[in-house]
C-alpha cells in the first residue's frame, strides 16, 4: 500500500518577524494524578526545537495545548507546564489561567517580540472535544475568538494530528498555517522508513482501548499488519470478546471503563482476522505485594502484566519480524513488578535486529531504561503514528494542505 501525504507548508515559507504567532503543540504526558507532577518532559524537548526558532526569528509566540481528557485523573491545568518549558527552554514562559476570554486575549495583544505566552488546557473548553469537520471547527467560539489576533498558525502537534478538534483542525481554515519542526520530522521520519516497511509487527497495548481497536480495524482492513500482538487492557477487551473466562475483577474493569461496548467489534474481527491477531496465555496479578504469574482462566484479582508464557510466545513472533511497531506498556509500568512485560518485548525488539517504531509516551520511559539507542524511530505520537502508519488520514495534515492551498499566495 502506498502512503499519501499532503503537501504542506513549512517554517520555511514565512517570515515570522514581530508576528503573532499561535503554535499548537502537544505536551500533553503522563502526570502524578495526585501531585500533578509531570513525569515525563520528553515532548516538551521536541517542541523546545520549534519554539526556539521562533524565539531567533522574533516572533510573538503564543502556545496552545491540551492535558488529559475531562474525567480522566490526568486530566489538568497547564500551569505547571509553562514552569517545566521555561526551564528547558531557559527562558521565561508566561502562563495564563484562560483560553479565549478576554484575559487570554489582552496577554496575546501584550506580547513582544520572542516573549512566550502559553494558554490554559484547552480542553477546559468543551467545544474542543467536538470532533468535527474543519469547516465547521472553524466557526467554534474558540476559533473565532483568537484568529484575529494572530497572523500564522503552526501545527507542531503530530501527536495530536489524528483528531478533527477546533485547535487542530479549525486554525489552518483561518489563518495561513505550516507544520512545525516536530511535525515536519515526523512526517519525514515516517515517508522515508514506510516504503521499506516489510515483516510488520504491531504490539498494542495501553490505556486507549477505545482508539486501538478502531486502529486495529484499520490495519487489518487496509492489509498494513503481519501479526498484532496483543497487551494490556486491549488484550483483555479481546479475550473477553473470545470467551476466555476471566476473573469477575477483570470482566468489572472492562465495565467500569465503558469497554463492552467495544466487545462486539473485537469479536468481528478475531472471527475475520483472528489468524494475524495475538493475545496473551498468561498473566501476572499482585498477591501481597508480590508478582504472582497464572493462566488467565484461573487467576482472580487485577491482571497487570503479561505472564512469561506470553512473553515467550510473542519473543517467537517478534524473531521473525522487520519491522516492530510498539504502543502502549503491556502492564502497570509505573509498578517494578509489572514492568517485566513490558521490559522483555522491548529487550526481545532491539535484538531482533528489526527496525523498531516507539510510539506513546509510557513506551519512552521504559526504552530509556534498557539502552540510549536503538534502530529505529522513536515517535511523539501513538493514536497519531498508528493512525498514519494504518494508511488512514490524518485530519491536522489534510487541514494543513488545505490551507497551503488557500493562503499560499498571501503568505509573507
Ligand atoms: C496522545 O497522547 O496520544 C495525544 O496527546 C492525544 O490525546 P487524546 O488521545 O486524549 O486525544
Amino acid at each position: 500500500m502506498s502512503l499519501k501525504i499532503p503537501k504542506v507548508l513549512t517554517m520555511d515559507n514565512f517570515n515570522f518577524s514581530n508576528k503573532y504567532v499561535l503554535v499548537r503543540i502537544d505536551i500533553n504526558s503522563p502526570i502524578d494524578p495526585d501531585s500533578k507532577v509531570i513525569l515525563d518532559d520528553a515532548r516538551f524537548r521536541e517542541h523546545a526545537r520549534t519554539i526556539k526558532e521562533l524565539i531567533e526569528d522574533e516572533a510573538r509566540i503564543t502556545l496552545i495545548s491540551h492535558q488529559g481528557r475531562p474525567g480522566d485523573p490526568d486530566f489538568a491545568s497547564l500551569n505547571g507546564h509553562a514552569d517545566l518549558l521555561s526551564s528547558i527552554l531557559g527562558v521565561d514562559v508566561k502562563f495564563i489561567d484562560d483560553v479565549c476570554g478576554p484575559a487570554a486575549r489582552e496577554e496575546i495583544r501584550k506580547l513582544n517580540p520572542s516573549e512566550i505566552l502559553l494558554l490554559e488546557n484547552v480542553r477546559f473548553q468543551s467545544e474542543e472535544l467536538l470532533e468535527r469537520k474543519p469547516e465547521l471547527q472553524a466557526k467554534t467560539y474558540l476559533v473565532s475568538k483568537l484568529t484575529p489576533l494572530f497572523n500564522y498558525f503552526i501545527l507542531d502537534a503530530f501527536a495530536t494530528a489524528h483528531r478533527s478538534q477546533p485547535s487542530i483542525v479549525g486554525f489552518p481554515m483561518t489563518l495561513a498555517s505550516c507544520a512545525g519542526r516536530v511535525m515536519e520530522a515526523e512526517i519525514e521520519a515516517l515517508r522515508k522508513i514506510y516504503g521499506e516497511m516489510e515483516g510488520k509487527v504491531f504490539i498494542l497495548g495501553g490505556s486507549k482501548v477505545r482508539d486501538s481497536v478502531k486502529i486495529i480495524e484499520n490495519l487489518l482492513v487496509n492489509n498494513v499488519a503481519n501479526k498484532i500482538l496483543l497487551t494490556g487492557l486491549l488484550a483483555l477487551v479481546f479475550l473477553y470478546a473470545k470467551d476466555v473466562k476471566l476473573s469477575s475483577q477483570v470482566v468489572e474493569a472492562i465495565k467500569e471503563k465503558g469497554l463492552m461496548g467495544e466487545v462486539p467489534k473485537a469479536r468481528e474481527l478475531l472471527r475475520k482476522y483472528g489468524e494475524y491477531i495475538k493475545m496473551p496465555v498468561d498473566g501476572a496479578v499482585e498477591v501481597e505485594g508480590m508478582r504472582v504469574e497464572g493462566d488467565l482462566e484461573s487467576l482472580k484479582g487485577r491482571i497487570m502484566d503479561i505472564g512469561a508464557k506470553t512473553i515467550n510466545l510473542y519473543k517467537e513472533e517478534i524473531k521473525n519480524a522487520k519491522t516492530i511497531i510498539i504502543r502502549g506498556p503491556a502492564g502497570v509500568i509505573e509498578k517494578d513488578e509489572f514492568r517485566v512485560g513490558s521490559e522483555e518485548i522491548v529487550k526481545a525488539a532491539i535484538e531482533s535486529g528489526a527496525y523498531i517504531i516507539f510510539g506513546g509516551g509510557h513506551m519512552r520511559a521504559v526504552v530509556d531504561n534498557i539502552t540510549a539507542s536503538f534502530h529505529g524511530h522513536m515517535s511523539t505520537g501513538g493514536g497519531a503514528l498508528l493512525t498514519f502508519l494504518s494508511g488512514e488520514p490524518l485530519p491536522g495534515l489534510e487541514a494543513l494542505a488545505a490551507s497551503a492551498q488557500k493562503y499560499l499566495k498571501g503568505i509573507n
